[in-house]
């Protein structure tokens, strides 16, 4: 019966709210109506467990001499108070169950199309945003922070309605018995409340403080097994070991701090709750006793009594439950209201395709303000030319080519494709004509195939996988492996040399067949062979394509049509090969170390 789309998609942003009660209950959307016969459901539960007292008294009287029997006699009304006894019972415990029944599929239901929700809308999410967000608290907030919220759905939403609705049936029942009984039975209650909310109050804060402890925790986590490599190198376990023991202990603290908070309150509040139960089973007593009213009142009112404090019992201990369930949300919403990058807008393949040719006049970039990365970048490439970038690291290399598939957008200049501001085109569409083979190489944990087709949004034939996997010279290892092209790559399969990741990631990027091609630095963990055989087999494919080379070897950007040295983020030197090798600066400066231990290394060989 389930079937994966059976929960309508819901845009989490329309959610948004300052309020966050009013958030939490738009996030509900759809579900309003399973809500309220959740709600529902159990104001009947509440129903049948009151008029269970109503006969409750009834049968007191009756054996006291306070009450008639029905027509039929004494073992007829007998008869019929244990029927209506056991009919009571089916009616509240079934109520009670359809209640829980209906709140379960309300929280699953939400908390799913949430987490779906929210897994699109992080992918689609800025490379700035990314760039600066700890994946562990993206982790955190996906997993603990939609848990509490499902919590809080299933339990403390539908429980806040419970317990209203029990109050008030119970207090307007009490009512019903003696009016002054009413009034003696909640004095002690509006103080409860009040403490109640300004407890409420603190515990967000301190649940707020103990959340991001939480997700300062995951963030370690994440980085200590992504990183645990260079961990065992430097042999850092014990400063790591540290770190986490430190940061796990505040959690411990903010933790403790929190139950100390519960246990100051909770031990309080019953007191003060035991005392108003007292006083007005005392009270009604002393009634009794006079004679105002009958045993079995006095009975049937011990049992309300009791169902109506029960209720703001937990009503305080709701109240601050909900707290979480709240700071999930506002957690939550801090990314729901993130902006996406817009993919779609502007020039796209219906309007226009493109030939490859760029001109760049005083492209300037930063990722933060003021601290510019491209300074006044000026070159022009002709569609179909080999661009070289080299330069020492961190002189801007990356950020000049992310800004063509507009993983950024450039900060002042003008850069034009084919005569148009980059800008104008839309990301999807750069992206899909900007082929970047990025300087650390990603696959994911499938099959060899999946990671070289990935993104080409077609079926592909094994003879085309295998020609992109020839020409980045990777073919023959992938044969080589006893499932080919089926293996899986990562923590169930094989790890891949840094090298064959590099190549195989170049296949990926050759198959996408890009009208803009950038290599960046993607041959670097290949030997010098390999790259040969790699610029061979890219140099009858680079035809037709413009293509960027980020290299640091003088060998793999000399044939290029144009080279920009670059330097703390501006072009030091631009022209051919044979133009800078003449010029004194940094180019022949690298030129002159590389031939030498080039030479240094054959003499050797020669011996
Ligand atoms: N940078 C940044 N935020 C990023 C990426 C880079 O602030 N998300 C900064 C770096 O600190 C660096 C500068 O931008 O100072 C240039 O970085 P990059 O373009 O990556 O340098 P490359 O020339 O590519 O360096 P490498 O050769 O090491 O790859
Ligand atoms: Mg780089």
């Amino acid at each position: 019966m389930d079937t994966i789309n059976d929960t309508t998609y819901y845009d989490f942003r329309k959610a948004i709210h300052t309020n966050r009660l009013v958030g939490v209950w738009r996030m509900m959307s759809g579900f309003h109506l399973a809500y309220g016969g959740a709600t529902l459901a159990l104001a009947i539960s509440a129903l049948a467990k009151t008029t269970t007292l109503f006969l409750l008294r009834y049968f007191a009287d009756l054996v006291a001499g306070d009450a008639q029997p029905l027509d039929g006699g004494m073992t007829e009304t007998f008869v019929w108070i244990a029927l209506g006894f056991v009919g009571l019972a089916v009616v509240e415990g079934g109520f009670a169950f359809l209640s829980g029944r209906m709140a379960a599929y309300t929280a699953e239901s939400v908390t799913r199309r949430l987490r779906n929700f929210l897994f699109d809308h992080i992918q689609r999410l800025s490379f700035i945003y990314h760039g600066k967000t700890p994946t562990g608290d993206l982790i955190e907030r996906v997993t603990s922070d939609v848990d509490a919220l499902r919590r809080f759905f299933n339990e403390q939403a539908i429980g806040v309605g419970r317990i209203i609705l029990l109050f008030v049936i119970n207090f307007i029942a009490i009512l019903q018995l003696r009016v002054d009984l009413g009034l003696v039975s909640v004095i002690a209650i509006p103080p409860i409340l009040l403490v109640s909310l300004w407890f409420f109050k603190k515990v967000t804060d301190a649940y707020e403080k103990y959340q991001e402890q939480e997700a300062a925790l995951s963030t370690t986590l994440q980085e200590n097994l992504t990183g645990v490599r260079v961990v065992k190198a430097f042999a850092r376990q014990e400063y790591e070991k540290d770190k986490f023991e430190k940061d796990n202990w505040e959690k411990y603290l903010r933790g403790k701090l929190l139950l100390l908070m519960h246990s100051l309150f909770w031990p309080l509040s019953d007191i003060v709750l035991g005392f108003q139960m007292l006083g007005g089973f005392v009270f009604g007593a002393f009634l009794a006793i006079d004679g105002q009213i009958t045993a079995g009142t006095y009975v049937a009112y011990v049992g309300m009594v009791v169902w109506l404090i029960w209720p703001i019992r937990n009503l305080g201990r709701l109240i601050v439950q909900t707290s979480t369930g709240l700071v999930s949300y506002a957690r939550l919403m801090e990314i729901i209201q993130q902006p996406r990058e817009p993919l779609t807008e502007g020039i796209g393949e219906a309007q226009r395709s493109i030939k490859g040719g760029l001109v760049f006049d005083k492209v300037s970039f930063e990722y933060e303000d003021g601290l510019p990365v491209l300074k006044d970048i000026s070159f022009s490439a002709q569609p179909g030319q080999v661009i070289a970038l080299i330069g020492s690291t961190g002189s801007g290399k990356t950020s000049l080519v992310n800004l063509l598939p507009r993983f950024y957008d450039y900060t002042s200049g003008s850069l034009l494709l084919d005569g148009l501001e980059l800008k104008e085109y839309s990301r999807e569409f750069m992206r899909k004509n900007v082929g970047i083979v990025e300087q650390e190489p990603f696959l994911f944990s499938r099959t060899i195939r999946e990671n070289i087709t990935y993104g080409v949004g077609r079926e592909v034939s094994q003879q085309e996988v295998e020609r992109a996997a020839e020409a980045a010279a990777v073919h023959d290892v992938i044969q080589s492996f006893p499932d080919g092209y089926n293996t899986l790559v990562g923590e169930k399969g094989v790890t891949l040399s840094g090298g064959q990741k590099q190549r195989v990631t170049i296949a990926r990027t050759l198959l996408k067949n890009p009208k803009i091609l950038v290599l960046d630095d993607s041959t670097s963990a290949v030997d010098m062979e390999t790259e040969a055989e790699i610029r061979a087999a890219l140099n009858r494919l680079m035809e037709n394509r413009t293509t960027f080379i980020i290299a640091h070897r003088i060998q793999s950007v000399m044939n290029a049509d144009l080279i920009l040295v670059m330097d703390k983020g501006e072009i030091v030197q631009m022209g051919r090969h044979a133009e800078l090798v003449k010029q004194d600066g940094i180019y022949r400066k690298i030129y002159d170390i590389q031939t030498r231990v080039d030479e240094e290394l054959e003499q050797e060989l020669a011996v």
